[in-house]
């Protein structure tokens, strides 16, 4: 995508081909700044730190951090320990798990001399697969949208409510939730996004109106808590939101208030659509409630925030007495009988077992 006028992915790697840059996200809005990455350790802490998040974006990351730990080993051993430190940095997104699993599945069967750059070819080639998954998500959720258009007698905006940050920063382009929205807006259907400034880190303040505002389209930040109300008073058409862990049976687990979103929008008779690769899905849960780990964060994420201040100083700020503790679950499940349905790079389907395994048929195995 474009920042101001010169076109940006969430990373790549570097020209001298000694390194991979990311865009450090802990930094925005208030500082673009692009940050490079030489060594597992470096890939590793961008991961666990948020300079990088998002569920695709930390998989692609990792398995960049692969090709960079082999400068430092080529054995098998290694690739096994590398694999392990980096899917322990976050729990939830299984992505990471995909693509460090992809990454040792392609490299364990060469010889050791070849691994280096067969690692940076395989991850070269999860970005590409990526901008491309993402992009066919964005034509088939472009689909939902023409239709509310149409209904709406193509007056006035589609008004889009998203949560968190499932756009070209969370992936290697184009995003996931915001993929429609951005192939919407290149059709010249009028769009409007409200954005959930979604606590505690606020990736919807900070990084969604930030990549909306970059690419023009026209939003409005919300609290947390106004999506209900909004959607009582018909001024949210559809929700399109991401996924870190999507099971079998179409439970999708995404950041932490998505549920309660969901809940809202099914009471509302509002459409609730998940979008998502088919690398969040992980084919071995079925419960997204009882199996898929929630991250835990530090309770400093629900007591401070950052912010600009009126002198144009970021500062970070308590925000409750200093006695209190916090608790900081990062995400939650939306069960599928709450979702309206899946928007993934094959097609649109039921958030259920069957409507997976007739886009996903490879998957069935019993
Ligand atoms: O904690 P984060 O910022 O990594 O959480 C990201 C999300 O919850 C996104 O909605 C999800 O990864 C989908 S990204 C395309």
């Amino acid at each position: 995508m474009l920042v101001d006028g010169r076109p940006y992915r969430s990373i790549w790697s570097a020209a001298d081909g000694e390194g991979v840059e990311i865009i450090d996200q802990t930094l925005l809005p208030f500082v673009f700044r692009v940050v490079r990455l030489a060594t597992l350790a470096d890939a590793a802490h961008a991961i666990r730190d948020m300079q990088v998040r998002g569920a695709p974006l930390i998989g692609a990351t990792a398995a960049y951090g692969i090709w960079l730990g082999l400068r430092e080993g080529l054995s098998k051993a290694h690739l096994t320990a590398m694999a392990a430190e980096l899917i322990a940095c976050r729990p939830t997104a299984v992505n990471l798990r995909w693509a460090v699993e992809r990454m040792l599945a392609h490299l364990v069967p060469l010889p050791e001399q070849e691994r280096r750059a067969a690692a940076l070819a395989e991850a070269e080639l999860i970005c590409t697969e990526d901008v491309r998954t993402n992009e066919a998500i964005g034509q088939h959720g472009l689909t939902l949208i023409e239709e509310i258009w149409r209904k709406k007698g193509e007056q006035g905006t589609v008004n889009l409510l998203t949560h968190c940050n499932a756009g070209w920063l969370a992936t290697v382009d184009w995003g996931t939730a915001l993929a429609p929205v951005y192939a919407a807006a290149a059709k010249g259907i009028p769009m409007h996004v409200w954005v959930d400034e979604t606590r505690p880190r606020n990736q919807g303040a900070s990084l969604t109106a930030w990549e909306l505002g970059k690419a023009g389209i026209a939003h409005q930040l919300i609290v947390d808590n106004a999506g209900g109300h909004l959607m009582q008073h018909g001024m949210v058409d559809l929700c399109i939101v991401g996924s870190d862990r999507t099971t079998a049976s179409g439970d999708v687990c995404n950041k932490i208030g998505t549920y309660l979103k969901a809940l809202a929008a099914q009471a509302n008779k509002v459409p609730f659509y998940v979008a998502l690769p088919g690398s969040t899905v992980d084919w071995q849960l079925h419960d997204g409630v009882a199996d898929i780990p929630i991250e835990e964060r530090s309770e400093n994420e629900v007591l401070f925030m950052q912010g600009r201040d009126e002198q144009g100083t970021v500062r970070r700020v308590g925000i409750a007495p200093a006695q209190t503790r916090a608790f900081n679950p990062a995400f939650d499940v939306t069960p599928a009988h709450l979702v309206s349905g899946l928007i993934t790079e094959r097609g649109l389907c039921a958030a259920s077992q069957e409507g997976l395994r007739q886009l996903y048929p490879e998957q069935v195995h019993d």
